[in-house]
């Protein structure tokens, strides 16, 4: 047997430096620029034939436009644009800002993408913090997507039917799930997007929801460990930090969306995701 070498202090020092300068080139040269497209098959219940395979590009928290640029969201759209989503959406924090800070357009952003049924978006906290009507109004005007805030549209497709429904942020915005789903036929599967997903955990009420499309946590962000992330901005800790999850009220799918404030990502790579509708 060979003699084991004692590390000196020294160089146990050098090793550490060594290790945390690699960690810290990777979360803040290469991770945060490092897209994923995720591809999920969701059952839902009572949805008919004709929606079956319905596929949805999800994309969220772009932040614009604080540590996004326009390249990037290309990017991530046309990872998603290449597998040919029914339609594109978006739940929230278009925007990232302060009231009475300029709203920048979005003019070139999505001026390229278009689905069989459209784009369809709703607002996060951060679109309120900058102000609800004039980052709605922006995203109307500068981009295909359509706002929905408490509100939804039907998709129809070989006589299967399905309400789409934009829900209005939970801490920031007043929510109201009955209103979203407004004079949908109790038989009709209802998806919906809501920004928070504490929605899933906390809503009071009695309307039926069967998939909550998520974003806000950012799947952590900064892991330390791969089960683990110290700020997930959801009361419920690691429940909603990403992926599919049955909440308390409704299930939700929570995407790690594309923010990458501070220039910082760890264990939670930017997403895309294409969300592929099962009848159940
Ligand atoms: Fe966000």
């Amino acid at each position: 047997m060979g003699e084991r070498k004692r590390l000196t202090r020294r160089q146990v020092l050098q090793r550490g430096l060594a290790g945390t300068s690699a960690i810290a080139s990777y979360s803040f040269l290469l991770e945060p620029n490092w897209l994923e497209l995720v591809r999920r098959d969701v059952t839902i219940k009572g949805l008919g034939k004709g929606l079956d395979g319905f596929k949805i590009g999800l994309v969220s928290d772009l932040h614009v436009p604080r540590f996004i640029d326009r390249e990037f969201v290309h990017s991530a759209m046309d990872l998603l644009a290449a597998e040919k989503p029914d339609v594109f959406c978006l739940p929230g924090d278009v925007y990232e800002g302060v009231r009475n800070d300029k709203v920048v357009s979005l003019k070139g952003f999505f001026d390229h993408y278009s689905a069989p049924y459209g784009l369809v978006a709703t607002l996060g906290n951060h679109d309120y913090r900058l102000g609800e009507r004039a980052v709605a109004s922006r995203i109307r005007d500068d981009t295909p997507f359509k706002v929905l805030l408490n509100d939804h549209v039907p998709v129809e497709r070989d006589g299967a039917v399905l309400a789409l429904g934009g829900c209005n942020d939970l801490r920031w915005g007043r929510p109201d799930v009955a209103k979203t789903f407004h004079g949908v036929d109790p038989k009709v599967p209802r998806v919906m997007l809501a920004h928070n997903p504490d929605i899933c955990e906390e809503w009071r009420g009695d309307t039926r929801v069967d998939l909550a499309l998520c974003g806000h946590t950012h799947g952590g962000q900064i892991k330390l460990l791969p089960w683990y992330a110290p700020v997930t901005n959801s009361r419920y800790g690691q429940k909603y930090r990403e992926g599919l999850v049955q909440g308390k009220v409704y299930r939700a799918y929570v995407t790690r969306g594309l923010a990458r404030q501070f220039h910082c990502r760890l264990m939670s790579r930017p997403e895309v995701t294409l969300l592929t509708l099962r009848s159940g």
